[in-house]
């Protein structure tokens, strides 16, 4: 049996923070939270307070700081920006940590948490990407505990936790294929923004339903896969299944494989990394095997989905290759949401990033960050000048 969970949730008014928030509430004997982290929207974050009551709270800007110190029935610290999530993160009170931030933007605070020894649940699969090595470090120095979110990597948590590292052959995570995936190369490359966020299977935040659409999700999540697994590029397949139920397999040097199977609700794998290695009564009825009739699996299609191909090329070239496609990417799909570019233009200019920057060797958060905000200038003016 675990002892009561005090979590501090980063990133608490988005679609995995919130999803986390009905976990809580579903076993208040196993889990309390102590601090929550929301960015802008403040009218959220105010009802989650109310309701949550946590001693510690963030926002992302001083304005809204304040109106919450004024639009509160209690008192708890209350802290903005950067600094904010960091002390989120680092809560004396809090023993797990939520890292659900989109994007880059979680990459300080989820490094500090690894560094601190929290059991370290990670959505923001961005801080894998872009500073892995650091995590993997911060891990192994602050003693603690990361534990994936992501469907397709709390599957492989299900899969490989204990095997002998020989023992596997490779493994393979799913894709829905998103809402192109039997449209034409033309047609993907003029879709709308309103088409691309029409995700067929899952209920995401916009930028990773973007990315889902492009299959740059896919790709992040291959290189996280490796991070958090120890694979080769060449050990990590992807497959499309567009029914989003088995959300990875493993396959072992004796040729058998290993499934995972559950409902498509992110419930399930935030509910696993919060209580592991305790399992308790799901969010969600039992998976129902009628649905397993409809299950079809296929190869991905790279000329129609390039972004995949890049992220096995920066998985392949190793050191900030990674941050950089991804600063890149984040870049081109905030222009595509704000309507400034093309679809087609957000893998065109992750190409370009990544054979316009050298890679050296990731060394420090400093660097990554620095690199980070380099290549976002680099991406914007390549979006004004060629988007
Ligand atoms: N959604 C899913 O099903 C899913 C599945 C697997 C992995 N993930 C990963 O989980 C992460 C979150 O995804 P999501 O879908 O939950 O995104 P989302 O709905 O857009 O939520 C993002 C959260 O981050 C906050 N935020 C954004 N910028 C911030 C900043 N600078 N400082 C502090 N907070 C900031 C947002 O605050 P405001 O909204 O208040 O501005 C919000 O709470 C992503 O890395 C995604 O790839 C998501």
């Amino acid at each position: 049996m675990t002892a009561l969970r005090r979590l501090a949730i980063l990133g608490a008014t988005g679609s995995i923070g919130t999803s986390t928030l009905e976990v809580v509430e579903a076993h208040p004997d196993k889990l309390a939270v102590v601090a929550l982290a929301g960015g802008r929207n403040r009218d959220l974050l105010r009802d989650q307070c109310e309701r949550f009551r946590p001693t510690c709270v963030s926002v992302a800007q001083a304005e809204d700081a304040a109106w919450l110190t004024s639009h509160l029935s209690y008192h708890p610290e209350i802290h903005h920006g950067a600094e904010g999530l960091l002390a989120c993160a680092l809560h004396p009170d809090a023993d797990t940590v939520v890292a659900a931030v989109v994007g880059a933007a979680g990459l300080a605070s989820t490094e500090a948490a690894l560094r601190a020894g929290r059991r370290v649940c990670v959505a923001n699969k961005e801080s894998l990407v872009v500073g892995g090595p650091l995590m993997l470090k911060a891990l192994r120095e602050g003693g603690g505990e990361l534990l994936p979110i992501d469907s397709e990597h709390a599957a492989l948590h299900q899969l490989l936790a204990g095997r002998v590292p020989t023992s596997i052959r490779e493994v393979r995570i799913t894709a829905s294929g998103g809402p192109f995936r039997e449209w034409s190369r033309a047609r993907i490359q003029a879709a709308t923004v309103a088409e691309a966020l029409n995700h067929p299977t899952w209920k995401m935040g916009p930028k990773i339903t973007i990315d889902s659409a492009t299959l740059m999700n896919k790709g992040l999540e291959v290189i996280e896969a490796a991070l958090l697994f120890d694979l080769s590029a060449e050990q990590i397949q992807v497959t499309i299944h567009p029914q989003s139920q088995v959300h990875a397999m493993a396959g072992f040097t004796d040729g058998t494989y290993q499934l995972q199977v559950c409902a498509n609700d992110m419930k399930l794998p935030i509910q696993y990394a919060l209580l592991w290695p305790e399992r308790l009564n799901g969010p969600v009825p039992p998976y129902d095997w009628d649905l397993a009739r409809t299950w079809t699996f296929d190869a991905p299609d790279l000329d129609r989905f390039p972004c995949l191909a890049l992220a096995y090329a920066a998985l392949r070239t190793g050191g900030t290759a990674p941050a950089i496609l991804n600063a890149a990417n984040e870049t081109a799909v905030a222009a595509f949401l704000e309507d400034r570019i093309p679809f087609g233009a957000i893998a065109a200019c992750n190409a370009d990033a990544l054979a316009a920057h050298p890679a050296p060797p990731v060394e420090n958060l400093e660097q990554v960050l620095d690199l980070d905000r380099q290549t976002r200038v680099w991406a914007d003016a390549w979006l004004v000048a060629r988007g």
